[in-house]
């Protein structure tokens, strides 16, 4: 629903692993997305379970099915939106890249499961940044939603790429930022306890957890 939100009104949509397709069905019954949608996966037995939710919810005839690779076989005037949901950052970042398409004005809508800060520093090093970001609480675990645009921007610092720039206020927000002073802090200890510890890298954690403490201070953690 996360991602469905973030859908501009009207659409023309892919929905890049759509697995069950939920979220291409959703679009479609409540009338946000212009038909067809394309539902692309590179699995036979997820695209099988998409062709039976868009046959159950009656929405056949309103998909494309693609069998293929992320992006692969599609071009950037099919539609002007797409969700990548559900998979690892690496993945996601990969797709985009081995992408043919000539990226202007669309919108990405990118949820990823891991590797989130390699994800948003490899958006900004390929040009795109991100516009806004939110979070949401799924079986305990905090996910972040990206809305994603192509264009050159500066590239946050560490901290903001580690925390995101969702809502402030967000109390997820606050417990998200709390997780990364914990992770930082552990990472700085593991390191200085160890004797084959890098300088460099203990550097690093270290301005990590330096940086997460000051947003912490700042959000009133
Ligand atoms: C966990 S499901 C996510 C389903 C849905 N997008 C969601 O967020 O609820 C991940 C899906 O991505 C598909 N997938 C993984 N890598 C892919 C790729 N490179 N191109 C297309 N689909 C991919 C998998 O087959 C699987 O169906």
């Amino acid at each position: 629903m996360a991602c469905a939100e973030y859908v501009p009104q009207g659409a023309t949509l892919v929905d890049v692993g759509t697995d069950h397709a939920y979220l291409p069905v959703w679009l479609i019954q409540n009338g946000k997305v212009s038909v067809p949608v394309i539902a692309g996966d590179i699995n036979e037995g997820p695209l099988n379970k998409a062709r039976s939710s868009a046959k159950e919810y009656g929405v056949e005839n309103d998909i494309v099915f693609m069998l293929n690779n992320g992006l692969a076989g599609t071009r950037e005037s099919l539609a002007d939106t797409v969700v990548i949901a559900g998979m690892g950052g690496e993945t996601i970042m990969d797709i985009i890249k081995a992408s043919e398409w000539e990226w202007q004005g669309h919108t990405l809508i990118l949820q990823p499961m891991s590797k989130i800060y390699e994800l948003s520093r490899g958006l900004y090093e390929n040009g795109f940044y991100i516009e806004s970001e939110r979070l949401i609480r799924d079986n305990g675990e905090i996910y972040r939603v990206m809305l994603v645009k192509p264009g050159e921007r500066e590239m946050p610092s560490a901290i903001e790429l580690y925390a995101g720039n969702s809502d402030r206020e967000d109390p997820l927000y606050k417990e998200y930022v709390s997780g990364l002073i914990k992770k930082f802090s552990r990472m700085e200890k593991g390191m200085a306890a160890s004797e084959k510890a890098d300088g460099a890298l203990l550097d690093e954690a270290r301005s990590l957890h330096k940086a997460a403490l000051e947003l912490g201070k700042e959000i009133g953690l």
